[in-house]
């Protein structure tokens, strides 16, 4: 991948109203201001209680919702997950803490060339595409002996410790909700989650810096995840992810205690278009900085990426097959583009 500047230290630069930005961030599509409209709560992101799906008599209320999430949007927020609060606080203190040190200390923990593992940036592949206001920190978390430790911070102190507690806790989480998701939509899960069972599971974390003129650059452009599903943790209160609907570009105004779950393009293919994985993006706050983490569910990495038989109804392929590693290596070596790597996969 090409160098490109540590966008945090760019952002102190040119934090005046009339600071030139560099063209290199600057959209020439409206970017946050395209937003048509920003839509209920319940709307844009209905609200999912995991309580509710878990009681001896599943909610049939809970389970319509769910199902209805994962078919026509993509995106839901759980709530109720039980992932404990002391274990999210102190992940989320200690992201804070580590983004908020000089740029030197975080250099250490750099990228390596042909590496995603580190701080740097991702999805950079040539010197004259438009580029996102934003820093990360990729780090695989699991199967727990594929961590490169060269990568893991050590400072605040407590940082591993309260990566590897969030990582644990939500990998249940994962599975379990996975499940809910496939018996919702009517299906037999077993085939869907051994795919994903005990499987690599990456995590980005995102550094947002603020932007005076953030309706011309994007934090992350438009794209949808490849992998199968991706919990998002919201660090601080500072709202951003949008997703499209219809063509339009809507705000989810993400609840304090949920964990939003996205289906990615993966369990799109599998499941032959019965969920339908979320084209979505960041937008820049003008003044305060934006944090979040998403959380990736990786498939064995052998898969051929193809609708399992259990989903095609009267022989009705919808998507062409393709290995998962080359699917994968697309997205990896290409400026995100919304929703048309998968697109081309259709039939
Ligand atoms: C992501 O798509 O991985 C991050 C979106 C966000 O920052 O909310
Ligand atoms: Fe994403």
């Amino acid at each position: 991948s090409l160098a490109v500047p540590n966008v945090q230290a760019l952002a102190e630069t040119c934090n005046g109203p009339d600071e030139q930005i560099p063209q290199r961030y600057v959209r020439t599509e409206a970017s946050s201001g395209e937003v048509i409209s920003n839509c209920h709560d319940n709307v844009a992101a209905p609200i999912i209680d995991l309580n509710k799906l878990l009681a001896a008599q599943s909610s049939e209320e809970e389970c319509v919702k769910l199902r209805s999430a994962c078919q026509n949007l993509g995106l839901f927020q759980l709530i109720n997950h039980g992932v404990p609060d002391e274990v999210i606080g102190n992940f989320k203190r200690d992201i804070v803490e580590f983004f908020s040190q000089p740029l030197d200390a975080k250099k250490e923990y750099s990228q390596l060339p042909n590496n995603l593992e580190g701080y740097g940036q991702v999805f950079v592949v040539s010197e004259d595409q438009k580029l996102d206001w934003g820093d990360m920190m990729y780090l695989t978390v699991h199967p727990s002996d594929l961590r490169d430790l060269r990568f893991w911070p050590t400072y605040p102190a407590s940082f591993r410790q309260s990566i590897d507690a969030y990582s644990s806790e939500t990998k249940g989480l994962a599975r379990c909700i996975l499940e809910f998701m496939v018996k919702a939509i009517g299906a037999e899960p077993e085939l869907l989650l051994g795919i994903f069972e005990e499987q690599a599971r990456g995590m980005r974390m995102n550094y947002y810096p603020p932007c005076k003129q953030a309706d011309k650059v994007l934090g992350l452009s438009p794209h949808t995840d490849a992998t199968g599903l991706t919990l998002l943790l919201q660090v601080n209160d500072v709202q951003g992810l949008q997703i499209k609907k219809d063509g339009k570009w809507f705000s989810v105004n993400a609840l304090n205690d949920a964990l939003i779950v996205n289906i990615g393009d993966t369990l799109e293919v599998l499941s032959n278009g019965k969920f339908r994985s979320v084209e979505h993006r960041a937008v820049i706050h003008p003044n305060k900085e934006r944090i979040s983490v998403a959380l990736f569910h990786y498939p064995c990495e052998n898969l051929v990426l193809s609708p399992l038989p259990e989903f095609v109804e009267d022989g009705k392929v919808h998507y062409r097959s393709m290995r998962y590693q080359d699917f994968l290596k697309q997205m990896l070596t290409a400026q995100l583009d919304g929703k048309n790597r998968l697109e081309k996969l259709k039939l």
